[in-house]
């Protein structure tokens, strides 16, 4: 039932009704709360009502008053607008019109940074700001996408069970929980996001390995995913990759796949993850070599201009395919193992820095529906957290050292053919060498301390004394203690 301007009965309002608004907004009436519905133009306001008013019940507004006016206090108020200078035009219109104690959650992929400013200014203005991650796409907003909202955690108190009722569910447990103070929320669907690209990135080189390496077509290949989706790999990523394989284009014939530019479009929260894995000192090979990669596809004319040059001697495609498709994928895998590991470690570097105490069981258990990275092996994630909240890394946990065990062999085939065979591997390879920087014995870290101290007596450690050391380099070369 649809009714119009009727008094401040409604639990939740939700502006800003582009799809992601509109799924959500539907997926909360659905759920039996009453929505109250804002958008900038009243055309979208009223073809939600007339396409989906069936959905449950909505209170029509148009201006922002009337909009605030239908919310039952404390208010809550989602927006679902464009990350960045939209965002702040709606909070301070809102803002304006809401009382102390009222709620408003931004739903958007907004900067963690900027979640962090606008929480601390409507804090001081009484309001509580909530910046939620919500991932699913289109679909998961309407059945259930997964929900990471960071803020107050009174706010948490008026909204959680709402925001959990319209969550995937996973074994009876929603894909939503608190995750910790101010930009937390953002911060942890930013990381979710980095995931997201460098597990893309690791199918994508499957996929051009199958491709490239062993000659076969888009549709041997969705077969080849379609298989692996049984499996230990079992993950919305893996569907939907034999999924796009699958399709058909209707003008040439031919799998869809062969007719899109192969150009990748970023919209931004994999650079971000990288900025900030940057300023944290956490290396997320993984995530930066995906970023990097569809920075590379995207240099359309530097690639044409570099058609042609030198490949080398390249080796023999392998010869036993079944062998070589088996490498495929214990070496995605085990590089999807360290995409997540270090997207756990950046998590971990996040939450010391601002101090927002997270939990990352918690977050392997909401990820595991709802969101775009949802994958059967974040149960093993979590298991492996729970054991041992404080574990240095995921590739330490049981499980995961023994699945990298049986990978390696197969991961380095894999890496080194595809060196030989002339393929791109940036993901594949990085997290190999990440995996073998990470268990070695001596870096070259030592040689670059003893660079910096000659040429800018930035002094270094001993292995066999306490304390910071510098040669006299210009000098009679003999070592002082700093
Ligand atoms: C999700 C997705 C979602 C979106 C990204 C895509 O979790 O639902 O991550 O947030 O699809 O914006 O990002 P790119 O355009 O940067 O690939």
């Amino acid at each position: 039932m649809t009714i119009t301007n009727e008094g401040a009965r409604a639990q939740i309002g939700v502006t800003g009704l582009a799809v992601m608004g509109s799924n959500i907004a539907r997926n909360l009436a659905r759920h039996g709360h009453t929505v109250a519905l804002h958008n900038r133009s009243i055309a979208k306001t009223d073809a939600l009502i007339a396409e989906h008013g069936g959905d449950g019940d909505f209170v029509r507004t148009e201006t922002v008053e009337e909009f605030v006016g239908a919310l039952q206090k404390p208010r809550r108020v989602l927006i679902m607008v464009k990350a960045g200078d939209p965002t702040d035009a709606v909070i301070e219109e809102l803002a304006a019109a809401m009382e102390p104690g009222d709620i408003i959650i931004d739903g958007g992929n907004a900067l963690y940074t900027d979640t962090i400013r606008r929480e601390a200014s409507l804090r001081e203005r009484g309001l509580h700001f909530v910046g939620a991650g919500i991932s699913g796409g289109e679909e998961g907003a309407l059945n259930g996408p997964s929900i990471m909202p960071g803020g107050p955690k009174e706010s948490y108190e008026a909204l959680g069970p709402l925001l959990e009722s319209i969550a995937a569910q996973v074994d009876g447990t929603p894909c939503c929980t608190h995750i910790g103070p101010d930009g937390s929320g953002h911060f942890v669907k930013m990381v979710h996001n980095g995931i997201e690209y460098a597990d893309m990135q690791l199918i994508g080189e499957a996929y051009n390995l199958f491709r490239d390496a062993l000659g076969y077509d888009a549709d041997k290949i969705a077969e080849v995913f379609t298989e692996w989706n049984a499996g230990d790999l079992e993950s919305y990523l893996v569907e939907i990759t034999a999924e796009v394989l699958k399709q058909k284009d209707a003008k040439t014939g031919k799998a869809l796949v062969d007719v899109i530019v192969d150009a990748a479009e970023q919209k931004g929260t994999g650079r971000w993850t990288v900025k900030s894995a940057l300023d944290l000192g956490v290396p997320v090979t993984g995530i930066a070599e995906a970023v990097f990669a569809r920075a590379l596809s995207g240099s359309r004319e530097q690639r044409r201009a570099a058609v042609g040059l030198a490949s080398g001697q390249l080796a023999d495609k392998p010869a036993d395919a079944a062998q070589f498709t088996e490498d495929i994928r214990q070496a995605l895998y085990a590089s999807k193992v360290v995409a997540y590991a270090q997207g756990f470690d950046q998590i971990a570097a996040g939450s010391a820095e601002y101090d927002w105490d997270l939990h990352p069981a918690d977050l392997a258990t909401i990820w595991r529906g709802g969101c775009i990275i949802r994958a059967r092996f974040l149960n093993r994630i979590k298991e492996a957290y729970d054991e041992n909240p404080q574990l240095p890394s995921l590739i330490l946990a049981p499980y995961f050292r023994d699945a990298i065990e049986t990978a390696i062999d197969s991961w380095r085939r894999v890496v080194s053919t595809a060196t030989l065979l002339g393929i791109p591997v940036p993901a594949f390879a990085s997290s190999l060498s990440y995996y073998d920087a990470l268990r070695a014995e001596r870096l070259p870290a030592a040689l670059t301390q003893g660079q910096r101290d000659f040429f800018g007596a930035h002094t270094y450690e001993r292995t066999d004394a306490e304390g910071k050391f510098h040669t006299l380099w210009s000098g009679d070369r003999s070592e002082v203690q700093a």
